[in-house]
């Protein structure tokens, strides 16, 4: 008798009726055709799971976080631009394949962003990375910007802007005006980050409807501070400091 293998849409079924049974929260789901999150996967939920429990120390803050970082450059990666490439095997056979068009750069937003350098960087070898520190008042949450410094070229490059935390919105809409000063092209930035608000998406979606966003998660909302609920506190501090 010919074993049965589960189809795709069998395991996702069978992943969905085993999440309803076990009650994991999975991410809010937005109308917009520019905001792609990561599929919703157990090794997803499980991997989110440890980086925003409470007791993870920073070592496994770490480890976890850039688990899932790779998880979003790889998605990202899908959003650029190829060609066709045809070559040939080995074996002298001809494939039809892709190339990526097109140079890129990442650019992070400081400090947490930078976290997330390292993630770009193992798939896109030595590619360049600018930076915008933009720092968001403790009290107003307010965005600040205090300093830029991006590749000369930047405007015939596409971006990935990087940066885990996506609350108001603020601190990604401010560098988005600074990319756009540049002459860099709102549908050549590509957004990756962690864990977003649905505040902070419909704001941002709203200012730059033709960029693409590519996040793991949208949480439920914000708190009084401003701070993503559930979420998972203070990214920065997390990473480099507590
Ligand atoms: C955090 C985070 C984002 C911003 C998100 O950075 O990394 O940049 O807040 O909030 P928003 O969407 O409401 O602007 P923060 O300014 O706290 O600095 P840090 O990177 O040094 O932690
Ligand atoms: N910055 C963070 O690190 N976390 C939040 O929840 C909001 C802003």
């Amino acid at each position: 008798k010919e074993t049965q293998y589960a189809t795709t849409k069998d395991v996702v079924e069978t992943y969905e009726r085993k999440t309803q049974s076990l009650k994991a929260t999975l991410s809010v789901e937005v109308p917009f055709e520019n905001v792609h999150v990561l599929p919703q996967t157990p090794q997803l939920i499980a991997l989110l799971s440890i980086i925003r429990n409470k007791t993870t120390d920073r070592a496994d803050f770490i480890f976890y976080s850039n688990r899932i970082i790779r998880l979003l450059v790889e998605e990202g990666l899908n959003h650029l631009p190829v060609i066709e490439h045809a070559i040939t095997t080995p074996v002298g056979r001809a494939y039809n394949g892709l190339m990526f068009q097109g140079k890129i750069c990442g650019v992070s937003i400081m400090r947490a962003g930078e976290a997330m350098e390292q993630g770009l960087r193992d798939c896109c070898r030595s590619v360049r990375i600018g930076k915008i520190l933009i720092q968001r008042d403790e009290d107003t949450a307010q965005p600040k910007l205090f300093y830029d410094k991006l590749p000369d070229d930047i405007a015939d490059r596409w971006v990935m802007l990087l940066d885990p935390m996506f609350a108001t919105g603020g601190s990604a809409i401010m560098a988005v005006q600074v990319l756009k000063a540049k002459g860099v092209p709102e549908d050549r930035i590509l957004f990756l980050n962690l864990i977003a608000s649905p505040e902070g998406i419909n704001n941002f979606v709203k200012k730059f409807p033709r960029l693409k966003v590519v996040t793991a998660f949208i949480d439920e909302g914000l708190d009084e501070k401003n701070y993503i609920v559930p979420g998972l506190g203070d990214f920065g501090d997390r990473f480099y400091t507590m």
